[in-house]
């Protein structure tokens, strides 16, 4: 059986502080059942928010790492440093870190490969752009980044694979795919993942849905039988409203 995944994706906001109280605020929201809920605060926060979320069901992920074990690398995280503060979940390729660090393909791929070897859990994003969405492209897009990411994995990885598909011109614009092109887009990515994988492995993979839910949409998004949870940006930063979220699955 998949699971029901809402991830709160902060991005590079919230200072210490501001971390602090985000954290605080969320602890303080009721509890939640059938669903894993996972919070991706910035790197210098994760150890802060491992201890202080210690009590509660509320799971501590990464934004990224670098693929090397580790060396001469300015700048970067490693998975074995994640893992040492508590973090055993990552985020991968999201749009951002393609299109504003250059992330490419054949580097997620080998991202993914080092997260395995580590057992650590992978959410790997993924999503057209508009203008492929108007040129009638987004499913050959999606088909590549996934093919490219992700399938030189053995099925035995899959088990710890998140899909997060983004629309990128659903991404902080307000602008979300309809519920329908959120659970066409998803039946696609499973129908492919089967043909590559068979059917067991198709099932059990979550995909999430990203690109402005907010708690006014996330319900309807949701209810499509595709879409197992979302991967949310700005609604994650306001603890109402993120539960809000969660509790619409
Ligand atoms: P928004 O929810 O702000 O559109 O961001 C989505 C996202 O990029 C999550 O990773």
């Amino acid at each position: 059986m998949r699971k029901k995944i809402v991830a709160g994706n902060w991005k590079m906001n919230n200072n210490k502080t501001e971390t602090e109280a985000l954290i605080a605020a969320l602890s303080t929201k009721g509890s939640f059942s059938g669903v894993a809920v996972k919070i991706a605060p910035t790197s210098i926060h994760l150890s802060h928010a491992v201890e202080a979320l210690s009590d509660s069901a509320i799971e501590v992920i990464g934004q990224n790492m670098h693929q090397a074990e580790n060396g001469a690398y300015t700048g970067e995280i490693s998975a074995s440093m994640l893992q040492s503060v508590g973090v055993n979940s990552v985020i991968l390729g999201h749009s951002e870190r393609r299109a504003y660090f250059n992330e490419t393909d054949e580097a997620l791929a080998e991202k993914v490969s080092t997260a395995v070897t580590h057992d650590m859990e992978v959410v790997f994003c993924f999503g057209e752009e508009l203008e492929d969405r108007k040129a009638e492209r987004h499913f050959e897009v999606v088909e590549r980044q996934l093919r490219k990411g992700l399938f030189h994995l053995e099925a035995a990885a899959w088990k710890t694979i998140v899909l997060a598909y983004e629309p990128v011109w659903a991404i902080g614009t307000g602008e979300t795919a309809s519920p329908e092109q959120a659970q066409e887009m998803h039946a696609f990515i499973r129908s492919l993942i089967e043909k590559v994988y068979g059917e067991a492995v198709a099932d059990n993979v979550s995909i999430l849905y990203g690109g402005s839910v907010k708690p006014a949409n996330a319900q309807e998004i949701f209810s499509k039988p595709d879409v197992d949870g979302g991967l949310i940006g700005g609604a994650a930063l306001n603890a109402d409203d993120f539960f809000a979220i969660v509790q619409s699955i």
